[in-house]
C-alpha cells in the first residue's frame, strides 16, 4: 500500500514528476512515452495538486499545503523538548525537498521561556537548509501577529513585525496574519489591528496580509477598511476539517471565495484525532488527552468512513483528512513534528477524492454528536 509519499508513476521520483508536468511534455525527451501518457492523463484530470502545482494567495505562489509549526516550541499542548529539533529540522528539510514552501507559525508559538521558538527554529532552518537556492528564497512564512492587550498602536504592531523578522532571520513576512479579533471583547482594540497591518504592509515588512480567527461578518468589515486603505486581504485562517465543518466556516468560504481570498484550513487533522492512531484507550497525554475524551467516543462513524476509503485508496486516514481540505478549495496546513508526519501528508498531494467519498465522509462527520470546540477568539 502506498502509505507514505510516493510518486504517482511508479519509478519516477517527484522531481522528475515535477520537471515533466511543467515543462513542455512532448519535448520532455527523457521521459518514457508510458510515463509522457500517464502524465498528460493525469493532468486532463484537472488539477492534481502536486506540490509544485502552485496556487495563488494574493501575490504569492505556494503550494497546496503548507505545514503548521505550532508544536514546535510548545511544552504544553504539544510535549516539544529542545531534542526535538534535529528531527524538526530534518521534517523541515525533506518539506521543502518535496516542494512544500508555506509555513505556517506565530509569535506567540512557543511556552514560557521558548516564546517565539517556531519562529526561531524556522529562521534557523531557512537559512541553514542545504538545496538550490530558489527552493529557499521561495518559501513563504505565514507568521500570525497576537492580539496581546498592550499592543494598541500601529507602531506597536510594527515592532513585533520586525522582531519576528529577526527571529526568522529574513527580509520580509510571506504573510502578516492578525491572530485574532478583539472583537468580541476588546471592541476598541480593533482598528489598533487593522491600522497595524496597513503599517506592516506599507512599510513593505509583509508582502501579503491575511487574518485569522474571523468569522464572515467580521472578516467583511476588516476587508472594507483595508480596501479603503488601498491593502489586499489575502487569506483568512480557520479551523477547517471533517471535524470543524459547519455553516460558519462554509459561510466563511463562500464569503472568501466572493471576495477572492484563501482560506487556510488550521488543524486539518483534529489536532490529531482525524489520523486513526488514537483510540478512547490510547489517548495523548496532556490536555489533548482530556479534549480527546470528550470527543472520540462519538467519532466511530467517521472514522470508519476515513478507514475505509483510506483503505479502498491505498492512504492513510491522515492522506484523505488533508486531501479533503484540498477538495474543498482550502489550503491545509496540517501540524507535523516527525519526518514521518512529513512523508505521509505529502502522500495527501497528487490526488482527489471523488464526490461520493466527499459525501460518504461529510454525512458520517455530521453524525458526530460532539464537535471540535472553537477558538475561544473566533468571531462571528
Ligand atoms: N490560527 C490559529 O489560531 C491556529 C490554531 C491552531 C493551529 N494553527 C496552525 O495550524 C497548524 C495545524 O494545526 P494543529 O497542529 O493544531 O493540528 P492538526 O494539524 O490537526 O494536527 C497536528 C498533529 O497531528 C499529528 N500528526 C500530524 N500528521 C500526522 C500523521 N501523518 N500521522 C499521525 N499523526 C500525525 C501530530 O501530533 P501527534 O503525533 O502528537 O499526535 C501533529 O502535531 C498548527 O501547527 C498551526 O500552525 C493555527
Amino acid at each position: 500500500m502506498a502509505l507514505t509519499w510516493s510518486p504517482a508513476i511508479p519509478g519516477v521520483p517527484p522531481c522528475d514528476l515535477r520537471r515533466s508536468a511543467v515543462s513542455s511534455l512532448p519535448s520532455a525527451r527523457r521521459l518514457s512515452s508510458t510515463i509522457i501518457r500517464s502524465v498528460r492523463a493525469s493532468l486532463r484530470l484537472g488539477p492534481l495538486f502536486w506540490p509544485w502545482q502552485k496556487v495563488k494567495v494574493g501575490p504569492l505562489s505556494v503550494s497546496p499545503m503548507g505545514f503548521g509549526t505550532w508544536a514546535w516550541g510548545n511544552q504544553v499542548l504539544w510535549g516539544y523538548q529542545e531534542s526535538m529539533d534535529t528531527e524538526l529540522q530534518d521534517a523541515f528539510n525533506l518539506a521543502l525537498r518535496n516542494g512544500i514552501n508555506l509555513f505556517d507559525t506565530a509569535d506567540s508559538y512557543g511556552t514560557g521561556r521558548l516564546n517565539g521558538q517556531s519562529e526561531k527554529l524556522l529562521g534557523k532552518f531557512i537559512s541553514e537548509f542545504q538545496g538550490p537556492g530558489n527552493v529557499r528564497e521561495n518559501v513563504v512564512i505565514a507568521t500570525k501577529f497576537a492580539a496581546y492587550p498592550w499592543r494598541v498602536t500601529p507602531g506597536q504592531f510594527v515592532n513585533a513585525c520586525k522582531s519576528s523578522l529577526d527571529r526568522l532571520q529574513i527580509d520580509k513576512i510571506g504573510i502578516g496574519q492578525l491572530h485574532w479579533s478583539t472583537a468580541n471583547y476588546a471592541p476598541l482594540q480593533e482598528k489598533a489591528l487593522w491600522d497595524g497591518l496597513v503599517a506592516m504592509y506599507e512599510k513593505g515588512l509583509v508582502q501579503a496580509v491575511g487574518v485569522s480567527n474571523y468569522g464572515p461578518k467580521q472578516l467583511l468589515k476588516i476587508h472594507d477598511y483595508l480596501t479603503t486603505r488601498g491593502v489586499p486581504l489575502c487569506s483568512a485562517q480557520v479551523q477547517f476539517s471533517l471535524l470543524s465543518m459547519g455553516p460558519e466556516q462554509m459561510e466563511l468560504k463562500r464569503v472568501c471565495d466572493s471576495l477572492g481570498i484563501r482560506v487556510i484550513a488550521y488543524s486539518p487533522l483534529g489536532l490529531g484525532m482525524l489520523t486513526g492512531k488514537y483510540t478512547a484507550s490510547t489517548l495523548p497525554s496532556g490536555p489533548r488527552g482530556l479534549l480527546f475524551r470528550q470527543i472520540l467516543p462519538g467519532l466511530e462513524s467517521l472514522l470508519f468512513s476515513l478507514r475505509r476509503i483510506a483503505q479502498a485508496r491505498g492512504k492513510t486516514m491522515s492522506q484523505v483528512a488533508i486531501n479533503w481540505c484540498i477538495c474543498k478549495g482550502t489550503i491545509p496546513i496540517p501540524g507535523i513534528k516527525t519526518v514521518k508526519h512529513v512523508d505521509e501528508n505529502l502522500g495527501s498531494l497528487g490526488w482527489r477524492l471523488n464526490s461520493d467519498e466527499i459525501l460518504e465522509l461529510e454525512s458520517a462527520a455530521q453524525d458526530s454528536p460532539k464537535k471540535m470546540i472553537q477558538n475561544i477568539f473566533q468571531t462571528a
